[in-house]
Parts: structure tokens; C-alpha cells; sequence
């Protein structure tokens, strides 16, 4: 299916609760603070995200790899069950539904099922080739008023033994910004994303001033939130960081307070019935919660909704 064939059979709905990143992103750039992007792997995921950002008075931003997509059975379902539990929660701070490193296709197909955001990671692409792609997402997003995020430089350990991520090359962060139309950009600073390695040499602050001082004041987002410092995490923000974006910490927190559950037998309790999915999950929902809460505070955007 070709590019315009995608968008002829866009359905989207008139009455999104959500909204895009470019007024949370603004404000964030303005006021010195991150918003957390965390991503969402489930329906009670969901709701704990939901619910630490209500209880903060944050705003939030969801993100949906094209894996998670998939595991939660597409995309346009990852907009119903998102804006249902808004609903259901009666959810008032904002919330953006983002792309997580999609493809060219991903993108297409998420904004057309009611993204309100989207990550387009032409990374591994030969530069002009993601700019012009980047482009045309950008073009494909904006008939949806919806927002996108381009990617220069990677955020992978080689073999999961990198001590220092990669740095972006500043031309061509310049080059991405000023002439595709993006509302933010994710760029190499020595970040990576999940544990880091011990011998990892943190941030490249050099690297973020120089790049922050030739993006025209475009949004900058730190990926791979997971393990850095907090005062690392805070002078990123100090220097122009508005997104950021954790993953792998909420995912620890889930299965360790499943560990904790199953290897406390509370599972095997026959009379309080433990074994219900509804109570082995609600621990591992109130940690991630926890973990949110403890990112809100850390990235300053707690009542900046
Ligand atoms: P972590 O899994 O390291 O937190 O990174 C998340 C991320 O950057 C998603 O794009």
C-alpha cells in the first residue's frame, strides 16, 4: 500500500483526548523542566502511568515501541485502551500517545490509527535518506496536527559493551532541524539505552551545549533514562533536555515486585485467592507508579500540567 492509500483510509477521531507534544514541549523548554516519556507495555501499565502523572499533576507522554504495538494487538487498540482509561479515570492533565522508534511504516499506520505523536527513527538510514523521510512524516503528521520526533545518532551498545554511546554529529542535528519541521530531536550524547555498563563515562555535556546552541531552540530528548545519575538528569535538563525517556527502570520495578509476590507465596494463598491476576499485578502496578512519581520529581515537571 503506497503512501497516500495509508492516509485515504485514515480514520481519526474528531474527540482525542489526546494531544500533541508541541505545547508540553514548549513550556518544558521554557521552564526548565523534562517530560517523562515512559513507555507502556499493557493495559495496567497504562493505568499506573496515567495514574502517577494525575496524582503529580504532570503532563505525560506514553510511548508505544512497534514490539509493544504489536503485544497489546495493534495499533488503533493501544489508542482505544489509552483514551478509555483516560476516560474511565477521568485523566485531565495532558497526554501525548507517541511512537517509540518507528519505522517509516510504523509511523504511518499509528499516526493513521490516532497517534497524536510519533518518533520516527531513520537512524540507521544514510543521513539525506532520513531527513526526506523525516520530511514526509512530518507532512503525513501535520494532517493530523500531530507531532514528530527525529532521531540522529544511535542510542544501541555494541554488544551490549559500549562505555561511551555515541555522540551525534552537530551539522547534521542542524541540518535536522531546521529543515524538516520536527518538534524535537533525539540526538547521541553518550546515552544508551537500558543498564548501563559499569565502565560507562556518562553524558557528553560538551556535546549537548553544542548541539543545543545550533538547533534554533528546538526541543532536545534525552533517550535511554534508565541508570543515568540524577545530577546527571538534571543538568541535561539544565541544558536544553525537555523529553525524557524511560523504559527499562519500569520495567525492573514490574517483574521485582512480582518476584517479591511469588516468592512471598502470596500466589499460592487458596483463601485470599492470590493467584488472581487482579492482585499478583496490583503490586507490580503500584511500583511502577512509584518509579513515575520518583521521575516526575527528578525531571521538575511535577504541577506543570
Ligand atoms: P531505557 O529503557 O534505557 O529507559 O530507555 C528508554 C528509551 O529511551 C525508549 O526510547
Amino acid at each position: 500500500m503506497g503512501f497516500f492509500d495509508r492516509f485515504k483510509k485514515a480514520i481519526k477521531p474528531s474527540n482525542s483526548l489526546l494531544v500533541n507534544m508541541n505545547d508540553m514541549l514548549a513550556k518544558a523548554n521554557a521552564g526548565h523542566y523534562a517530560v517523562p516519556a515512559i513507555n507502556i507495555n499493557n493495559l495496567e501499565w497504562i493505568g499506573a502511568v496515567l495514574d502517577a502523572a494525575q496524582e503529580m499533576r504532570s503532563p505525560v507522554i506514553l510511548g508505544v515501541s512497534s514490539g509493544a504495538a504489536r503485544y497489546m494487538f495493534g495499533w488503533r487498540n493501544v489508542v482505544n485502551m489509552v483514551e478509555n482509561v483516560m476516560q474511565n479515570k477521568k485523566i485531565t492533565v495532558p497526554v501525548a500517545l507517541h511512537v517509540d522508534h518507528g519505522t517509516y511504516e510504523a509511523c504511518v499506520d499509528a499516526l493513521n490509527a490516532g497517534f497524536s505523536s510519533v518518533m520516527f527513527d531513520g537512524s540507521k538510514l544514510p543521513f539525506a535518506e532520513n531527513v526526506e523521510k523525516t520530511k514526509e512524516i512530518v507532512k503525513l503528521a501535520k494532517k493530523y496536527n500531530a507531532t514528530v520526533e527525529a532521531e540522529v545518532g544511535s542510542f544501541e551498545a555494541k554488544d551490549g559493551t559500549a562505555a561511551d554511546g555515541e555522540l551525534a554529529d552537530t551539522n547534521e542535528c542542524t541540518a535536522m532541524a531546521s529543515q524538516t519541521g520536527i518538534c524535537c530531536l533525539a540526538a547521541g550524547i553518550g546515552n544508551i539505552h537500558g543498564i548501563y555498563p559499569d565502565d560507562w563515562k556518562g553524558l557528553n555535556f560538551d556535546k549537548l551545549i553544542d548541539i543545543s546552541r545550533n538547533v534554533n531552540n528546538i526541543p532536545l530528548v534525552l533517550h535511554g533514562g534508565t541508570g543515568i545519575p540524577k545530577t546527571q538528569i538534571k543538568k541535561a535538563i539544565e541544558l536544553g533536555i525537555c523529553k525524557v525517556n524511560v523504559n527499562t527502570e519500569c520495567q525492573l520495578a514490574f517483574a521485582h515486585a512480582i518476584r517479591t509476590y511469588v516468592e512471598n507465596r502470596n500466589d499460592l494463598d487458596k483463601k485470599a485467592k492470590g493467584f488472581d491476576p487482579r492482585k499478583l499485578l496490583k503490586p507490580a502496578c503500584q511500583a511502577i507508579k512509584e518509579t513515575v512519581i520518583e521521575k516526575i520529581k527528578i525531571f521538575g515537571s511535577e504541577n506543570k500540567a
